[in-house]
């Protein structure tokens, strides 16, 4: 039957930023129910049960030495969680079974806490090997010397990183292209040429780890990498030998797989599948295969037949035995308690649910030495004989291609080559090994040793890294004499990466005391507390410094830092988030957190993860010479389509040879800049398929043939909810603000028949509800695009509906005529559509595709650089001035550069706030504008009852001809009488007059053809009736109308 995968959820602290933005608490915890609930109410609370469900929110004490322990029965410590999990993975170990254990959660969810944990708060992989080594020296002490047992522990550490595997113990791997996974008939998938360090004893082991932790932080930096983006497997081997009851050598083995997965998020966040898992980058690729060999193997549990895909990523064939084999098998989901992160947590919480349900089957790896050694013969044998069959060529596969046998000739000899030196190694004593190992790695540990002793008293600088958990791993010294920093050999301090030179720069210590930091050249990047210098200057104790585009480095000073003590100066702590802050603020980012809205505040950390990945781009574009700039757009969610929400961070990118601009999502552009950077990566690895890695203008840049949003307008429909229509021309606005041309538009109210409807229009929307009204929007045409778009089109959502409406595409002119009619039912109208009239504008956005320009002969022959240089933010940098530099005053070019840039940010800021409040102030006066239209309609049609009254009373009388006859008319017919008809007229009155009839009206001239009420709109452009004549006037100053109760005369002023 086997048994089920035991899964395991930990809800961490808040962090400080979710502290200080005062974050919701979305979790709660009673037993073994989770219970997560929704922050913006949307959606019922959802409940999941666990094996086992940790507590870490709250409820703890620290210790004086760091570690955190409860303060009652709440909180759930790194002992209880090591107590329930890690003592069952070790008695099985010790049973000769399989084990895994791994981590899934959120980036910064608590997955290496757990696992590795941060001193003293140790996590489950130390104490498992603390205690696995604990247990090995009890045993020796009480076991039966007769059973001759021996212990054998080994360790190999390796990581995942965007489909390729690193041996994190032997850096010799992080070649191109890392190490290949092959599969063997018995043992399964397996790491090729991985190394499996026999260890002795903890501290090996803890030695070993550290080593690993260490290399990989200096693969991350050097390349660039995100290290929440990479996967990383511990696995100890566990092997006793011994003698059993009938005096036969027994081995029982256990593999533990300990692993700690990159953080989930992006996974299913930003749609990577399909087409664009396979052109884009892999980094997501195993952890989205292994969510979908979670869910197959779930489903297999209900009964569906489906094959499990685990061949289809490094991970899942390196997990399978984990997932769905010979193994005992633990998953912690890692939980974020804060509300922004519901989505996330959220699908956590359902992919642990859905782990409950695997079942793995495990068994007792033992097997007598002897078999163990005649299988491993046996196999060589049998791979010798195949590979001598391949040379003869008798062996033919029918439909496999030559390519692919050569491929399974190799991944033969290989295993022939494996099983060889696995033969050498049984045949090997543990000891000579250990021993063998032992001499290799000394070296590397002194040298380790040697550091630590060192940074006590010799200044050095140490590592930020944004994850924890690979702060402060490297360790350069900086001794008194000259120290010199480059990209390669014979630097003393090597680092590689983006915009590090060759010579960058040189750090000069004058016996312990003063300490310089000289820039090498002009275009040596290095940023001191977030400033840019060009010029040496004076290092201080925890001085942070940025060597090019991610060396990050806390400076320390031991010297220097007593004498800041004795002076009573308080000594800061730097983390990683403070030195990028700090950066930002001398960007002239607004990093002040008091008063921020939460959107704010979240903006901020966008921006704070996007700029650096902006100027890295631009730096891969600028050596690769891709002709590319990027830069941050910040998109309001009105420009979006939406109603409210948060001011998105995007990125603009544009060709720098003909001017076209695409503008990418920030998931988007992250997911580039990584496929930037793997294409770089091969570049500096002299991989001449570099520029062939993706096909067509991904990730640098799009087609010219790329839809991009030109801009967008607000269509405000108030009018037709008083059954008037309207015609506007309406600014469209780019995401900056700009006016990029302007959309005519009309809108017309109908009949349930589909009759337009002219004259019905009503005091108060009210009257409409529950009425059969259609309502017809057209966008007529889009005037005055900028000459670069050859298509264009429109879309918008209406109102209560998620649907967009597309037009269709045209091809764009000074006046596209577009006349996109859309027609709108909801029988019978609703109150709520009523309201959505008044208070809402519809967002129409336009798209269009630019033209494929030919690309300007001057700029072709350009470098990027010097096409850089050209454009207004973007200046290449200065020649540095001789001369200490001040540290307090210093202002250069690329200062003035980036200056410029947050300027053109604040500027894009401003103009779409301006718009904004434009839009609101645009609003109010509406809302103005429609009362008193209202007003005015409403005294209209009062004055025109009292007219026809008064008409029909003089009518009744007899009462003089003219004006009553004129009145009528108009009443009747909308027009005045022809002049004929009325010298007609005043000849008969005049007649009658001298037949005496008394004189009753004073006669005012004839009013003017006028306007009809104005429907409530704000625009430039006229809104008028579709019938524009009305029996009624409209003037500015309303009409005085006296009338005698008496004679019905009536005097009109
Ligand atoms: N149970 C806990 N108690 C106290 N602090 C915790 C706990 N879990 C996590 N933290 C803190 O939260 C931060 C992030 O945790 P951690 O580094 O384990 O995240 P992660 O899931 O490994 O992230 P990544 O995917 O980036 O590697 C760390 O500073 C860690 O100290
Ligand atoms: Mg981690």
């Amino acid at each position: 039957m086997g048994d089920n995968v035991q899964v395991a959820v930990r809800l961490r602290p808040f962090n400080e930023r979710e502290r200080v933005r005062n974050a919701k608490l979305v979790i709660k915890m009673e037993n073994n129910t989770t219970t997560i609930t929704d922050p913006d109410g949307k959606y019922p609370e959802k409940k999941f049960t666990f094996d086992f469900s940790y507590w870490s929110h709250d409820g703890y004490n620290e210790r004086e030495d760091g570690y955190l322990e409860p303060d009652g029965s709440k909180y759930a410590d790194q002992a209880k969680v090591f107590d329930d999990l890690g003592k069952g993975v070790l008695e099985n170990a010790w049973k000769g079974f399989n084990c895994s254990l791994f981590a899934y959660g959120q980036t910064g969810s608590g997955k290496s806490y757990s696992m590795v944990g941060y001193n003293p708060n140790k996590g489950i992989i130390p104490i498992t090997c603390e205690e696995l080594f604990k247990g090995i020296e009890e045993k020796k002490l009480t076991d039966d010397a007769e059973k001759e047992a021996e212990y054998q522990v080994s360790v190999s550490m390796l990581e995942i990183y965007n489909e390729t595997v690193k041996d994190l113990l032997n850096v010799s791997s992080f070649k191109k292209g890392g190490l290949r996974v092959r599969q063997h008939p018995q043992k399964g998938f397996y790491v090729e040429q991985l190394q499996v360090a026999p260890v002795s004893n903890y501290s090996d082991i803890e030695a070993r780890i550290a080593e690993g932790t260490r290399n990989r932080t200096l693969a991350a930096t050097n390349m660039n990498a995100t290290s929440s983006r990479a996967h990383t497997i511990v696995a100890i081997n566990f092997a006793q030998k011994a003698k059993n009851e009938a005096g036969k050598s027994m081995t029982k083995t256990s593999i533990i797989n300990l692993v700690d997965l990159a953080g989930s998020e992006r996974a299913d966040s930003t749609g990577a599948t399909g087409e664009r898992l396979k052109e884009g980058s892999m980094i997501n690729k195993s952890l989205l295969c292994l969510g979908n060999c979670i869910k197959a193997l779930a489903d297999q549990q209900e009964g569906k037949h489906i094959s499990v895909p685990y061949r289809d990523s490094i991970l899942t064939r390196l997990l399978k035995n984990a997932l769905g084999g010979n193994s005992k098998t633990v998953m912690i989901a890692a939980l974020s308690p804060a509300d922004i992160n519901y989505d996330e947590t959220l699908s956590t919480l359902r992919f642990a649910d859905r782990a409950k349900s695997i079942k793995t089957k495990a068994v007792v790896n033992e097997s007598p030495t002897d078999k163990l050694i005649r299988e491993m013969k046996d196999e060589i044998k049998r791979l010798q004989e195949l590979l001598e069959n391949q040379g003869s060529g008798a062996v033919v596969v029918q439909g496999v291609s030559p390519d692919d046998v050569e491929e399974m000739r190799k991944a033969q000899e290989e295993n022939l080559r494996r099983n060889q030196e696995e033969m050498d190694m049984m045949n090997q004593t543990w000891q000579q090994r250990l021993e063998e190992q032992r001499q290799v790695s000394q070296k590397l540990l002194d040298v380790e040793k040697t550091k630590q002793e060192a940074r006590k008293t010799i200044p050095h600088l140490w590592n930020l890294n944004e994850d924890p958990m690979l702060t402060g791993m490297v360790l350069h010294l900086t001794p008194p004499g000259v120290s010199t920093i480059g990209n390669v050999d014979p630097a003393s301090i090597v680092l590689k990466g983006l915009n590090i030179k060759k010579d960058h720069a040189v750090i000069e210590n004058d016996s312990n005391s003063l300490i310089y930091l000289i820039p090498s050249g002009s275009e040596s990047k290095l940023l001191i507390n977030g400033k840019e210098i060009t010029e040496r200057i004076e290092l201080r104790h925890n001085d942070r410094i940025m060597f090019g585009s991610n060396h990050l480095y806390v400076f320390h000073h031991p010297q220097d830092a007593a004498k800041q003590v004795k002076e009573g100066k308080v000594v800061e702590k730097v983390s990683f988030n403070s030195a990028q802050e700090e950066i930002a603020q001398n960007k002239g980012f607004d990093m002040n957190r008091a008063g921020k809205s939460k959107e704010d505040m979240l903006l901020q950390e966008d921006l704070i993860q996007i700029m650096p990945m902006v100027n890295e781009a631009n730096a891969i574009s600028e050596e690769l010479d891709k002709k590319m700039l990027y830069e941050i757009a910040l998109i309001s969610p009105q420009a979006r389509g939406l109603k409210d929400g948060r001011t998105e961070v995007s990125v603009k990118a544009k060709k720098l040879t003909n001017g076209n601009e695409f503008v990418w999502g920030r998931n988007d552009f992250i997911d580039r800049k990584f496929a930037m950077q793997e294409v770089y990566q091969m570049y500096v690895e002299e991989d001449e398929d570099w520029d062939k890695k993706h096909q067509g203008d991904y990730p640098f840049s799009e087609s010219d043939d790329y839809e991009v949003i030109i801009g967008t307008c607000y269509l405000y429909v108030q009018s037709l909810a008083y059954l008037m229509d309207m015609e506007d021309n309406l600014a469209i606005r780019s995401f900056r603000g700009t006016e990029e041309g302007l959309m005519s538009v009309e809108a017309h109210p109908f009949s349930e028949a589909g009759e337009l409807l002219v004259d019905e229009y009503v005091e108060e929307p009210g009257e409409l509800v529950g009425k059969d009204i259609q309502f017809m929007i057209n966008v007529k045409k889009i005037l005055a695009l900028p000459k670069r778009y050859h298509k264009v089109w429109c879309q918008y959502k209406f109102l209560l509906s998620d649907e967009w409406n597309k037009s269709q595409e045209i091809d764009a002119s000074l006046n596209s005529e577009l006349n996109f009619k859309k027609m709108f039912k909801t029988f019978p109208v609703t109150q709520q559509l009523m309201d959505e009239f008044e208070n809402s504008p519809v967002v129409i956005q336009v798209w269009g595709k630019q033209r494929t320009e030919p690309d300007d002969p001057a700029r072709v022959t350009m470098t990027t650089k010097e096409l850089l240089a050209l454009e207004d933010s973007v200046m290449t940098y200065t020649a540095p001035k001789k001369g200490v530099q001040n540290r307090a005053s210093h202002e250069s070019k690329e200062l003035r550069r980036k200056e410029s840039e947050i300027n053109n940010l604040h500027v894009a800021v401003g103009n779409a706030k301006k718009a904004q409040q434009e839009i609101e102030s645009d609003n109010v006066r509406l809302m103005r504008e429609n009362d008193d239209a209202k007003r005015e309609m409403m005294s209209m049609r009062r004055k025109l009852e009292l007219l026809t009254g008064m008409v029909e009373e003089a009518k009744h009388k007899g009462d003089a001809m003219l004006l009553v006859k004129r009145m009528d008319h108009i009443l009747k017919r909308g027009e005045d009488l022809a002049s004929k008809e009325i010298l007609r007229l005043i000849k008969q009155i005049k007649q009658q007059e001298k037949q005496s009839v008394p004189k009753k009206f004073l006669v005012t001239p004839p009013p003017h053809k006028s306007a009809p009420p104005s429907p409530p709109h704000h625009s430039n452009g006229a809104s008028k009736r579709k019938d524009s004549s009305s029996s009624s006037s409209r003037s500015s100053t309303p009409a005085k109308v006296n009338k005698s109760a008496k004679s019905g005369v009536c005097l009109l002023l």
